[in-house]
């Protein structure tokens, strides 16, 4: 590692050790909500494997049966020219296409557990309350069910070992008279609990987008990972019993907008916003489910809320803004096939419902909405941006519009009067080719302002370790191949490695023996006639 690598990491480190530490005014507490989060660790199986379900050496087994008259064949010149195509296969075919899958066979093995590697090292490293892994845990929404099983089983029993799923009684509907999923600041067996529990999001690799969500993916989905759309509110008491009676009660403090602390986290199904859908009633479900939010969320003028939006998807953004550009593509017949974003009305859905932010300034709480921020993934690269509405503008002439996070922060855009604003942060993939990429939002309670702040940092992990990890199991592996491909072509060809060594290993020196021994015996004979014909001369 050079000098300016070594730099570069410790320099992360701080900043990423200054955010979990992040103290909650005077007291020198860590944040009491870290959450890991993770982006589209796409765990991939035997639809990536090239010669997948058939024998590696396929033109050499055929080359080998006709060289070895295993074959019907009306002559021998065709005879020859069969083994001829077959063995000149061997070579464009059989060794490329083993070789390539011999590599990503140990590619996924060695993904799992680099995957393993990060989520271990991560959660030991930054101690998270709470972990989330946004989306596209799998692959591909197309395998069938044994391959959707082996890879659920990896995922929970290698890359995230020790993780639990979320038990469904837990993973609420919104509801006006909802249960406390836990409190926060505290240590006991329920934080515990928490900080093993993966709060998993759905996305279009796991069950497909609006096009392809049939209810029977998303059952699988449900069944292995846990539901698809629910919310979680985690309280954070107010120790003090001053400040704690400053709070809103409808009865003894009707005057005050302060609410008690709570952090509310909702997990939002959004492959099928958009239309055409294949399952109109999926779609209404998810969207009675986003009704079902906006319905269950405090008035915007109180205080003391924080939304956190889980996601996979990011919401619209013009182009040039992240990696991805606005990009749809549909099945013949309808149905969305492939989404980068969501489009700009189903975005304004998230900014306008559940956030409650308005262009217009004469709205609830003059349009500044509710506090929170949105995290999603998807895109691989990863983008961090705020999305704002310009109050003073006319009104025909009032739209969202989106700026890198650094940018907006440089203009002073959040939190500016008369631009309601919400962060939006797409969070980088967890794979090797992004480095092991992890984000840390921390979220804390500020007591003067009644509102709760967070800031955000992602880390990177590398890849040395993964590529370590390949090249020796590569090696491993290339030896054990040779001398199983070895052993096969000598069965396929019909040879029997028992009969062999028995006829030119032992055979020949036990013929040597015997013949060695015939030879005394004639000898003795040959004595032993020679003795009697003596006596009987005598
Ligand atoms: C983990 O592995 C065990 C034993 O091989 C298996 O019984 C179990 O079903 C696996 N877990 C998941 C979630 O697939
Ligand atoms: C709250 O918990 C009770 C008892 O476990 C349960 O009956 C009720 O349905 C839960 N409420 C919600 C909104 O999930
Ligand atoms: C704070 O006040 C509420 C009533 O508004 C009460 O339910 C709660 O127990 C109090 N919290 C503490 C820590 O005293
Ligand atoms: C909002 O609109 C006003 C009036 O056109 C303009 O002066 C101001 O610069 C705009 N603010 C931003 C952040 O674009
Ligand atoms: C905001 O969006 C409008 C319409 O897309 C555009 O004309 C305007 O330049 C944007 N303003 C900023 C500050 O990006």
């Amino acid at each position: 590692m050079s000098p300016a690598a070594l730099l570069a990491l410790l320099r992360n480190a701080v900043r990423i050790l200054s955010v979990i530490s992040h103290v909650s005014g005077p007291t020198g507490i860590s944040a009491p909500f870290r959450l890991l989060a993770l982006g589209d660790p796409q765990l991939e199986g035997d639809t990536a494997i090239r010669n997948y379900g058939r024998p590696a050496f396929l033109h050499l087994e055929w080359a080998i049966r006709h060289l070895t008259f295993q074959t019907e064949q009306p002559s021998l010149r065709k005879r020859l020219r069969q083994v001829t195509h077959d063995l000149v296969d061997v070579f464009f075919d059989d060794i490329p296409d083993t070789l390539e899958s011999l590599r990503k066979h140990v590619d996924l093995f060695g993904n799992d557990f680099y995957l393993a590697h990060i989520y271990r090292t991560l959660r030991w490293w930054t101690k998270p309350t709470h972990v989330t892994v946004l989306g596209d845990l799998l692959g591909s929404q197309w395998i069938r069910d044994p391959e959707f099983n082996r890879r659920s089983s990896r995922f929970w029993n290698r890359s995230f070992k020790g993780a639990e799923r979320i038990p469904d009684e837990i993973a609420q509907y919104p509801a006006e008279d909802y249960n406390v999923s836990g409190i926060l600041g505290k240590e006991d067996s329920e934080a515990a609990l928490w900080q093993r529990r993966l709060i998993n999001v759905v996305g279009n690799h796991d069950v497909g987008y609006a096009g392809d969500l049939t209810p029977e993916r998303l059952e699988r989905f449900e069944l292995a990972f846990g539901k698809a759309s629910y919310e979680l509110r985690f309280e954070l008491p107010i120790e003090d019993p001053i400040v704690n009676a400053t709070v809103f009660d409808p009865e003894t403090n009707p005057e005050s907008n302060r609410l008690l602390p709570e952090l509310r986290i909702i997990n939002i199904n959004n492959m099928n916003l958009d239309t055409p859908a294949l399952d109109q009633s999926l779609q209404d479900s998810t969207y009675a489910f986003i009704n079902a939010v906006i319905h269950t969320s405090t008035a915007v003028e109180f205080k003391g809320h924080f939304t956190l939006v889980l996601t996979h998807m990011p919401l619209y953004k013009p182009e040039g803004v992240c990696v991805d550009s606005p990009f749809f593509d549909f099945h013949e017949g309808g149905g969305v096939k492939e989404q980068n974003q969501l489009s700009a009305d189903a975005s304004k859905g998230f900014l306008e419902g559940i956030y409650g932010l308005s262009g217009n300034d004469k709205a609830p709480a003059g349009g500044t909405g509710r506090r929170g921020v949105i995290l999603n993934g998807h895109d691989h690269e990863g983008c961090d941006t705020y999305h704002y509405i310009n109050q003073s503008l006319p009104s025909d002439e009032r739209q969202w519009n989106i700026s890198r996070w650094d940018a907006a922060r440089k203009d002073q855009l959040p939190g500016k009067p008369g631009l309601p604003g919400i962060r939006e942060i797409t969070v980088r993939s967890m794979m090797a080719d992004f480095d092991g990429n992890a984000g840390l939002l921390s979220i804390w309670f500020d007591q003067d302002s009644w509102e709760w702040k967070y800031e955000f940092a992602a880390c990177e992990l590398g890849r040395q370790y993964y590529w370590w990890f390949v090249h020796v199991f590569d090696i491993i592996l290339l030896i054990i191949l040779a001398a199983y491909g070895a052993l096969e072509i000598s069965i396929i060809s019909g040879f029997d490695a028992e009969k062999w060594i028995e006829a030119h290993v032992f055979a020949p020196s036990v013929n040597k023996a015997e013949a060695k021994a015939d030879a005394k015996i004639a000898e003795m004979k040959k004595a032993n006639e020679k003795t009697d014909s003596c006596i009987k001369e005598k």
